[in-house]
């Protein structure tokens, strides 16, 4: 019997299977050295100087407005298509969300729009703009940070749907997802359904430092034992709470699961392009809608989007076909 086509899969290998069974043997199952080691792997993989892992792309987003400092003065700009967290996390903090509307060419936001939304407010109305590579499709960063630092904006790239994607900047250079050249924060997702799956997971990554030092003090409950960031040290095992955290960390054993996953990125983001073009193909000169990317941007295809008339229509017919 067929079992259909689910909406996503994850693509569990032997060698995933052997790293997680080599951490369930050794000393540490959470708080060990594979945390570290896939933050490093990943900040790499991206291209960013720093990266925390933590459990989830929600946490990720949560410690991101956290240590930006939202509350409930603030105002933050984001796009109305996406999952629900990318605006929660603003929520959480007490903070208001504006929806500014997309593109029709990308479905992410659409900087002009943006634009328009704080030339019509006060200057200081806003605090952050936090612009989502929904589907895979990267946003072009470089504009949104020249109008962010025209108004003191922080941004918070949601790139969960993105790692491995790109798109070329005024100088003719590759800008990763999430490799903070751009935005200040970025964050990412390991759920199942995501290019790497940990079971949950998340990831942030960013070039700034005070920023970093910050989030893994907010990971953990705020809780710092570095003798370096203490205000007093009474010796080897004081410990100093210093702000409001949480316990957003990741086990070692979904960080295994990660970092192997992640040697097969590249080669798994090709064969997702690969689909995505015999799909380009299949839908062309039909009555459904793709979003075909241009030259020099390197579409993740976390999602393929398609627009037709008939959404709830076609999509029945899918299901009575185990799509
Ligand atoms: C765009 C976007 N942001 C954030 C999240 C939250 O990630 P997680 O499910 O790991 O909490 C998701 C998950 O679906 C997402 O698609």
């Amino acid at each position: 019997m067929s079992k259909g086509i689910p909406y996503g899969r994850q693509d569990i290998s032997q060698a995933d299977i052997d790293a997680v069974v080599k951490v369930l043997k050794a000393d540490y199952l959470t708080q060990g050295p594979k945390v570290k080691e896939f933050e490093d792997k990943f900040a790499n993989y991206i291209g960013a100087k720093y990266a925390v892992a933590v459990a989830s792309g929600t946490a990720a987003l949560h410690l991101c407005t956290l240590a930006l400092g939202v509350n409930e003065d603030s105002k933050v700009i984001t796009t109305p298509i996406t999952f629900a967290a990318s605006s929660n996390c603003v929520r959480y903090c007490g903070g208001e969300v504006v929806f500014s509307d997309v593109s029709p060419e990308s479905i992410t936001l659409d900087i002009d729009k943006v634009r328009a939304l704080l030339e019509s407010s006060p200057k200081g109305t806003y605090e952050g703009i936090i612009p989502v590579d929904f589907m895979g499709y990267p946003v072009n960063l470089e504009g949104f940070r020249k109008l962010a630092d025209e108004y003191g904006l922080w941004i918070i790239e949601d790139a969960c749907h993105a790692p491995g994607g790109y798109f070329i900047d005024s100088k003719g250079k590759k800008q990763f997802c999430g490799n903070g050249q751009f935005a200040d924060l970025a964050i990412f997702s390991f759920h199942p359904v995501k290019h790497i799956a940990c079971g949950e997971g998340g990831m942030i990554t960013t070039n700034n430092k005070d920023l970093y030092d910050k989030l893994l003090v907010l990971r953990t409950h705020g809780i710092t034992k570095d003798p370096d960031k203490m205000t007093e040290n009474h010796g080897g095992w004081y410990m100093e709470m210093q702000t409001l955290g949480y316990n957003y960390r990741i086990p070692d054993i979904l960080c295994a699961l990660g970092s192997s996953q992640l040697d097969r990125a590249v080669e798994n983001l090709e064969r997702r392009r690969q689909i995505a073009k015999g799909y380009d193909l299949a839908f062309e000169n039909t009555h459904v809608k793709t979003i075909v990317p241009p030259t020099g941007i390197g579409h993740a295809y976390h999602l393929y989007v398609i627009q037709v008339e008939n959404r709830k229509e076609l999509y029945d017919y899918l299901r009575t076909k185990d799509i």
